[in-house]
């Protein structure tokens, strides 16, 4: 039978791969996805038909998965961390969605968890996420600036610890300067921050900083932004944002 696996790839090393995502892509006889990413699949386990895409060619890259599984061929379409979060997943749904193709209609297709960039850089500084949370991509390249910047403002007013993803890039520069902005007036400072760099990857970095120390050349579009709530606080080396398992006396 046709099958088209989804897979997210999680943040870079093999390490972080899950067994599901592995027994899956040895599965396949095709892998679809851009170039970096499928990189990042040990050869070991890699299916052996190959095709690359680049940035930006996404719609291609979810047509061609859908083309070669309807041929009866097994394909994974890969992610970078999990395939749902600003990834494949829906791009294949809006094409199935929008265009009435029978033989995609048949195509036994399977979503394959990752772990996501937010996850890693939670836990990598402690438990970041531990409480209500938002992830907002900051790319206004699939949705319009304005729409962004209500999700930013209802997210602060909310007093959601918020992850921005795609923070930035060269053409894009000042829709996180100006996200910071909106959150600066509402939160203190002192709130911590972390940027997270290419987590996962052998470049990997973690910078802690704070709402008031924050600089824009600190974050590239590698690099995902986490914004403590205003309960987010520092334990040693560890953040966290506290969720009320024991009271303010200490009680349990
Ligand atoms: C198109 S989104 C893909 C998100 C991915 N599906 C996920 O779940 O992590 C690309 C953005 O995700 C973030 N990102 C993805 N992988 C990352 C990593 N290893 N380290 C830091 N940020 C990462 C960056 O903000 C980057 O601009």
């Amino acid at each position: 039978m046709s099958k088209l696996f989804i897979i997210g790839l999680g943040p870079g090393d093999a390490k972080y791969l899950t067994e599901e995502a592995r027994h899956c892509l040895q599965s396949c006889t095709h892998i679809v996805g851009y170039h970096l990413y499928i990189e990042l699949v040990d050869a070991s386990i890699r299916p052996k038909n190959i095709v690359h895409f680049e940035l930006g060619e996404e719609v291609e890259r979810a047509r061609h998965a859908l083309e070669l599984a309807a041929q009866g061929h097994q394909v994974a379409l890969v992610s970078s961390g999990d395939p749902g979060i600003y990834a494949m997943a829906t791009v294949v749904f809006q094409l199935l969605d929008q265009e009435q193709n029978d033989l995609w209609q048949s195509i036994d297709i399977e979503v394959v968890c990752g772990i996501s960039a937010f996850q890693l850089a939670s836990s990598l500084c402690g438990a970041l996420v531990a409480h209500d949370f938002c992830l907002i991509s900051l790319s206004d390249l699939l949705t319009p600036w304005p729409t962004i910047e209500k999700r930013v403002k209802h997210a602060t007013d909310g007093d959601f610890v918020i992850a921005f993803y795609n923070p930035l890039s060269k053409q894009r520069d000042w829709q996180l300067k100006q996200s910071l902005e909106i959150i600066k007036a509402q939160r203190s400072g002192n709130t911590p921050v972390v940027i997270g760099k290419q987590l996962g990857r052998p470049q990997q970095r973690l910078i802690k900083t704070s709402l008031q120390d924050i600089e824009l050349d600190m974050v590239d579009m590698l690099s995902i932004v986490m914004i403590g709530n205003s309960q987010t606080r520092q334990v040693g080396q560890h953040l966290y944002t506290p969720r009320g398992y024991i009271n303010h006396s200490g009680a349990q």
